[in-house]
């Protein structure tokens, strides 16, 4: 009977191809011994990481229907800045970043976005700075080279060469990966520019993105024009 058959291919495909795990968001295969393994590796220790259990005293900096944003600054209790490191790694081991500390740690300011479920799902570090390199428009692509290729080959160029001034440097941008496309980075940017320097509002010339990411550039490139 069709409906057998029809059974039989979707389990099949369940257990073949890859999957998306629905709480970590990571996609692997779980046929794949390995990526089984792997997977189970990192889940929990990423469900942990992301974990908030809420402090005391919180730097409540914005407040959403589907959550929050709290500021951790450089002289926060110790739980606070561990918290803040956790969720950079995270991003970090995401974004492929080596680097495991920040350049200056004492000047880095640090928004999470808990949502309503007690996750960090978003972590934005931004720092002072005084002047930055605008990222200039991408010239058209080349016909042979994929998206990405192009993006990683032309990184490394599509910076202006002239200085121009700059308040603030976003040195980290990430939201987690079911939890992306719902405005959460937009949200958080906008709470920087009203809180990072007190007393005054910045204007998206104002910040600046250091060596962005194909998502970051056009996250960037959109929420500049916007
Ligand atoms: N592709 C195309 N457009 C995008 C993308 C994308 N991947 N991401 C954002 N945009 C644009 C869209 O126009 C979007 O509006 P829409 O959803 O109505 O179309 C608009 O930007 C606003 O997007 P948000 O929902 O506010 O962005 P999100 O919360 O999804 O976070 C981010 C974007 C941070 C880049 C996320 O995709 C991410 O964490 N990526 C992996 C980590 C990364 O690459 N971070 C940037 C590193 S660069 C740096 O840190 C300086
Ligand atoms: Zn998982």
């Amino acid at each position: 009977k069709q409906d057998d058959d029809q059974l039989i291919i979707d389990a099949g495909q369940k257990q073949f191809g890859a999957t998306t795990c629905s709480s970590c968001g990571m996609v692997y295969s779980a046929d794949n011994p390995e990526d089984h393994f792997q997977h189970t590796q990192f889940h929990q220790r990423f469900l942990d990481s992301i974990k908030f259990v809420g402090w005391k005293k919180e730097r409540v900096v914005a407040e959403f229907w589907d959550g929050k944003i709290i500021l951790v600054m450089p002289d926060d209790p110790k739980y606070a800045i561990k918290k803040a490191d956790d969720v950079r790694l995270v991003a970090d081991s995401e974004l492929g970043f080596q680097q495991l500390t920040l350049s200056r740690p004492e000047q880095a300011k640090t928004y999470l976005f808990i949502n309503t479920e007690r996750m960090v799902v978003g972590c934005l570090v931004a720092e002072s700075i005084r002047q930055a390199y605008r990222v200039l428009e991408q010239p058209d692509r080349h016909k042979d080279m994929t998206k990405d290729d192009f993006m990683e080959r032309h990184r490394a160029w599509c910076c202006s060469t002239v200085p121009e001034p700059a308040l603030c440097g976003i040195s980290r941008i990430w939201v987690f990966s079911l939890a992306r496309r719902k405005g959460i980075a937009t949200r958080m940017l906008d709470t920087v520019r009203s809180s990072f320097m007190y007393g005054s509002h910045l204007t998206k010339d104002e910040i600046s993105f250091s060596d962005p990411t194909p998502d970051g550039k056009l996250f960037a490139t959109k929420y500049s024009n916007t």
